[in-house]
Order: structure tokens, then sequence, then C-alpha cells
């Protein structure tokens, strides 16, 4: 259709315009530049293309977007991420360290490698700006005062408009009343994630009445992975090697409730000892005293190999610098 067709008037742009006579029987290239036309000379004939598998387990047959966004949540290098979790308010409110997002969790996203969040606190206390890669959380539901768990999930435009390079979202294995609602969350958000090559994670709340042990982790986080999530959020407990053995995409832990500092970065350390490909932590950095020092020696154990103690002495020494 051509701006003629709306006012009879034929804007000069699509006037057809008579060809030009060519000069030569060559024909006529649609580039403006016809002469210095350079032949490539750099195939790199002794060099095979790469096709070794992408860094991160059990991703390789997915789709370029969703690898590229993958490939800024979990550094190229180590292989593993620090996320920063303060999606805590949607269930508990303004917890201790979440009290003023914009004061107490802005200033720590440069140390971070993924933040993770609900649309609501990233729109309003983290600066546009932000380059780090968000992790939205996309369902809710209940909170802490009611039945938890009965939640929904966010439209899925959101998460396109927030950029997000993750969505995230949790499934109640072992509670009767919510178990099936959330696998259908996640399954959906699969299916959302596939569409726009967004990666899912699911995040492994734990069932009334259930064990926090391997075996029920273990079944949490094969059922986030069997339904086509990316990346799995589930707890650290003993024989966690078993969960990330039977889990075939990347597994991080949450912390949990705060712990003394030192016991904080020895279960960081036992998840990557067992094959963890990071942490995704908030209440045991953003509670702790010094939360620069805290989300920097969780760096140190999941980038840099350090032992708990020496994580430990890192975050000692920022701590006390002020
Ligand atoms: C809670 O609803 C969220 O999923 C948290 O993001 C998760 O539990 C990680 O935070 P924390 O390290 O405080 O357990």
């Amino acid at each position: 259709m051509t701006s003629a067709d709306f006012t009879g008037i034929v804007d000069p742009f699509f006037r057809k315009q008579p060809n030009p006579e060519p000069k030569t029987d060559q024909p006529i290239l649609p580039m403006a530049d016809l002469d210095d036309i350079r032949d490539g000379d750099n195939f790199g004939l002794n060099k095979p293309a790469d096709t070794s598998s992408f860094y991160l387990k059990g991703l390789n047959s997915m789709d370029w977007g969703l690898k590229n966004r993958l490939s800024r949540i979990f550094n190229r290098k180590s292989g593993r991420t620090v996320m920063l979790a303060f999606d805590h308010g949607f269930l508990m409110g303004p917890t201790s360290g979440l009290e003023r997002i914009d004061l107490n969790i802005a200033p720590l996203a440069e140390h971070a490698d993924c933040l993770m969040a609900t649309r609501g606190m990233l729109r309003s206390c983290i600066p546009a700006d932000n380059t780090k890669p968000i992790c939205l959380r996309t369902d809710t539901g209940t909170t802490i005062l009611t039945e938890m768990n009965h939640n929904v999930l966010i439209d899925e435009a959101e998460a396109i408009s927030m950029n997000a390079s993750a969505m995230a979202a949790m499934i109640a294995v072992g509670d009767a009343a919510t178990e099936a609602s959330t696998i259908a969350n996640i399954s959906r958000l699969v299916d959302i994630g596939q569409k726009y090559s967004i990666p899912v994670m699911g995040v492994t709340a734990v069932g009334k009445d259930m064990a926090r042990d391997a075996r029920y982790f273990s079944l949490a986080s094969r059922v986030c992975a069997e339904n086509g999530a990316s990346i799995v959020k589930t707890y650290y407990t003993e024989g966690f090697e078993n969960v990330v053995a039977c889990t075939p995409v990347p597994v991080v832990i949450a912390g949990g409730k705060k712990l003394p500092e030192l016991e904080a970065l020895e279960l960081a350390y036992n998840a990557i000892q067992c094959g963890a490909a990071g942490v995704d932590m908030g209440r045991n950095v953003f509670q702790s005293d010094s939360p620069i020092g805290m989300i920097k020696a969780v760096g140190g154990v999941v980038h840099d190999g350090l032992k708990p103690q020496e994580a430990f002495d890192l975050y000692e020494t920022i701590k006390n610098e002020g």
C-alpha cells in the first residue's frame, strides 16, 4: 500500500521511476558502490568452527536468545552466579533489611551478578539505568498472614517490559492445596519463556509437612527441570550432590534465615562443592551487619574459590573499613 491509497496524491518517494539504462551488460547490483568490492580472504581455513557446548549444563539445545540472557546472569569464567534476592516483601512486607530498598539494596546491586525482585520494588526503588540482569518474580498471591502459595502469574508483557533476563516462579511440591496450581504456573511460565526466549527459574518452596532433606529437594528440583525450568533455586541440605546431579540444569541455593556470617559462607561453600552454580541469597546478605562485606565475601566463595574462613576474613575487613 502506498500513500496514494489514502490521499490520491502520489508521494514522490513512491512514484515509479524509469529504470536507468544499464551502461554495460553487467547486472545492476543493489548497492551504491559498484567499484572496489573487495573479495574476502580471511576465512580462517585452519580454524574449525566452534561446536563446543554452551557453558551451562543442560542448556546447549536452547535458543540463542535464552542462552544470551543466561550469559548475562552466569559469569562466563566461573560458570556461576551471585543473585541478590530481595523479593521477600511480597510475602513478608518490610522485613528487616528491606525497609528501604532504595537505601539498603540499591547500593548492593553493583556487587551482584543478578537482581531478583518483584516488579513493584524494581520500578520504585532500583534506578532504571541499572545494568545488572533482572530475574523477575512473576508469581504472586498470598502473604504470611494467610495460607501461603496460592500464587498466580503476572502478565507476561511485564517480563518483557521490565527487560527481564529470567522469570521466577515457585512450586510447592507436596502441599496438597497448592501443588497442582503452582506446577501449572511454572509450566505456563515456561511456555511463555520459550516463546520469548526468557529463561525460567523454578523456586522450590517447602511444602507443609515435608522433610527438608535431599530426597525432597531432589524431587522438587527435578519437577522444576522436568517442566522446563532453565535454573532451579532450592535449599542446601546434606546429600546436596544428589540434588545437583539429578537436576540437569544449573542449581542455585537460597540462603534461608539469617545465620552467623561464617555459617552462611560455609553454606555457600558446601553448596558450591556439591556442584551448585551459585546462590540466590537474600537475608544472609541484607540482614548482615555489613551487607556489602557479605555480598563480596559470598562472591569470593562462588567465583574465586575462597574457603569459608578466607571469605569471612574478607567480610570482616570490609566491615571494619566501615
Ligand atoms: C522468598 O520468597 C524468595 O524466594 C527468596 O528470594 C528466597 O528465599 C531467597 O532468599 P533468602 O536467601 O533470604 O532465603
